[in-house]
């Protein structure tokens, strides 16, 4: 299997935006844990491990083709939010972030009729449109229950089984 430069290149900045995403996931877990919003701490924590197994797959890819995948370093997340919400609206601007950086990949197998790395990179697609409805509803819960202290308490708890409702969950 032959993977252009230009490819190999993209995969590689793919796989330090997962790292950089599931830093971020492991901050903002971090502060919920130290905050007291325990449900939204495991979530955002196994969002983290979701991001880390992303980062693997695109590993594997290059590695199995027989090209480098490189481990990059990684920018320091940002520590604290103004609230929960704020959180989670930071998690739905990233993971649409990731979407368009999934598009742009596709982009170029498509360009480069590189149809092994364009049905790979179909996984990512619907794991993104997942990922962004997650995000959605769970934004969607402060606007029904409101942003009072019990009210973000009921969604910080609802969150613990958020996943299974939510629904077609694809495997890693
Ligand atoms: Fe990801
Ligand atoms: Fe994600």
């Amino acid at each position: 299997m032959q993977i252009s430069q230009e490819m190999i290149k993209a995969i590689n900045e793919q796989i330090s935006h997962e790292a950089s995403s599931a830093n971020a996931y492991i901050a903002i877990g971090s502060w919920c844990e130290r905050t007291g919003y325990d449900g939204s701490a495991s979530f955002f924590l196994e969002q983290a491990a979701e991001e880390k197994e992303h980062m693997l797959k695109f590993i594997h890819y290059l590695n199995n083709a027989g090209y480098e995948a490189i481990i990059p370093a990684i920018e320091k997340p940002p520590g604290s939010f103004e609230s929960l919400e704020a959180s989670f609206r930071f998690g739905l601007d990233s993971e649409r972030k990731v979407t368009k950086e999934i598009y742009e990949l596709v982009d170029i197998a498509a360009k480069e009729k590189d149809y092994s790395t364009y049905t790979f990179l179909q996984w990512f697609v619907t794991e993104q449109t997942e990922e962004e409805t997650l995000f959605q509803t769970i934004l969607q819960k402060f606007e029904l229950l409101g942003r009072d202290k019990l009210a973000i308490y009921q969604v910080d708890q609802s969150l613990s089984s958020i996943r299974s409702k939510v629904g077609g969950m694809q495997q890693n």
